[in-house]
């Protein structure tokens, strides 16, 4: 990248100089219809963007060169389907401003960054989209949902069936998070969608306050199993909505993670039986829940909405699909049409049941063929298929993905995973 014919410039900033970010975070934060950057900011997001590649668009705005667009990409791990966590081209910060939109600026900066990516040998790119007709055009698709929950604590009940809340909790003071980052990281290992938090992570999580992870009222609970080793905890806020001498108080789940049932249970009794607490909400959860399977009235947990969160980029397809491993057998021929070019190709995908593992999770074979295509999909909707989290007989159904009904059934099938993909992680 360097000096285009339109009098834009667009190169690479490096976080660590101070005032260069300062400019590159301005039109980051109007886009966002945030406040300026301010120097505690500045401070957090030095440390926290070590090692990210910092995209600028600069141009001369009144005589004085300004930077009006931007984007931000980093190496992260996506868990893949029964084969753990993949390397992937994470991509954020993408702004423009208001007065330099729609000019293909967008456009520039990431179809340069997914060149990169792909060159570098990354099989994907990841991201969080701000609105959902964005990206599809770039060739992501949305890969995992997530949903909301609000908790009527009053009408709470466990089952007799549900796990024994044993073990211990205690509240976590502020800053102190390397248990919990360990429970994160096994529990975000196991579930397809899931994330790596880096230590800039729990660093910024650990500070409480105004618009932080864990606000002011705010608390971290965390759980120990019966030989005190932690596994589980929950960050949460607390609003007190009373009406005279009425308490009514209302929790709201930031994080909530366990790589256990029982902890998962103890951590919800423990929540929703506070003291002057009446409500119990939760955003950024997974589609798939298991709260109301515990309960005796599965309707004291009112769900939704549910929203796309974690979008995918396949940039290189037999990698794609030899990341991740498959439940049951199978042989198709994908044909993968991909509008920006890296991507598009025929393979053929074999997944047979002599390369079951211990686990039951199959590897597959994946061999790029001239054969004629049992399936045609955009590599969106592969992007979309590759974690379980969206049928491929429903994108059947919708119109996007050619070949017969049996072959979309034969790929659903394939696709399918007992967990939905969940990634409770911005970024
Ligand atoms: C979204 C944003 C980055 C787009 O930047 P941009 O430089 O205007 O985008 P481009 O000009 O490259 O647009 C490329 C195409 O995407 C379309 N597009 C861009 N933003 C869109 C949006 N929000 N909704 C629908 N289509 C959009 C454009 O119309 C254009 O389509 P065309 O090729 O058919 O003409 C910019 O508007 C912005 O900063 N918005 C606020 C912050 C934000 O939402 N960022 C996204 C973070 S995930």
């Amino acid at each position: 990248m360097g000096t285009s014919d339109t009098g834009l410039r667009v190169g690479r900033i490096d976080p660590a100089d101070r005032e260069a970010l300062r400019a590159w975070s301005v039109p980051s934060r109007a886009a966002f219809l945030d406040v300026a950057p301010t120097d505690e900011f500045l401070d957090e997001r030095q440390r926290a963007l070590a090692g990210h590649r910092l995209t600028a668009v600069h141009d001369t705005v009144a005589g004085e060169e300004r930077v009006v667009a931007t984007l931000r990409t980093f190496d992260a791990e996506v868990t893949m389907p029964g084969a753990g966590p993949v390397g992937v081209d994470a991509v954020s910060t993408a702004t423009v401003l208001p007065t330099h939109r729609r000019r293909g600026l967008l456009s520039r900066m990431l179809t340069a960054d997914l060149e990169r990516a792909r060159r570098e040998g990354h099989a994907f790119a990841a991201l969080i989209a701000a609105e959902a007709p964005i990206y599809g055009r770039f060739g992501f698709g949305a890969a995992t949902r997530a949903t909301s929950l609000v908790v009527d604590n009053s009408r709470v009940a466990f089952r007799p069936d549900a796990p024994a809340a044993a073990g211990s909790l205690e509240f976590v003071p502020a800053g102190r998070t390397a248990e919990l980052a360990e429970v994160h990281d096994r529990a975000r290992r196991h579930r397809p969608g899931g994330l790596d938090r880096d230590a800039a992570w729990w660093e910024a999580a650990g500070r409480r306050g105004e618009g932080r992870w864990v606000g002011p009222r705010g608390q971290v609970v965390l759980h120990r199993d019966e030989r005190g080793a932690p596994d589980g905890y929950v960050a949460y806020d607390v609003v007190d909505d009373s009406v005279g001498r009425v308490p009514n108080g209302t929790v709201h789940v930031r994080d909530l993670c366990a790589t256990d049932p029982a902890a998962y249970r103890a951590l919800w009794g423990f929540l929703t039986s506070l003291d002057l607490v009446r409500t119990t909400r939760a955003r950024d959860r997974p589609v798939d829940e298991l709260l109301p399977h515990l309960l005796v009235d599965p309707r004291a947990v009112q769900t939704g909405p549910v929203d796309d969160f974690l979008w995918l980029r396949v940039l290189d397809v037999p990698g794609a699909l030899a990341a991740r491993r498959y439940l049951g057998c199978g042989t198709l021929v994908l044909r993968v049409v991909d509008p920006l070019g890296p991507a598009a190709a025929t393979v053929r995908l074999h997944v047979a049941t002599q390369r079951c593992g211990a686990d039951g999770w199959v590897c597959a074979e994946v061999t790029t063929t001239d054969a004629d295509p049992d399936v045609v999909l955009s590599v969106g909707d592969l992007s979309s298929l590759l974690l379980g989290g969206t049928s491929a007989v429903a994108l059947h159904a919708a119109g996007r993905l050619g070949g017969t009904a049996a072959a979309a059934f034969a790929l659903s099938t394939l696709m399918a995973t007992p967990e939905q993909p969940w990634c409770p992680t911005w970024f």
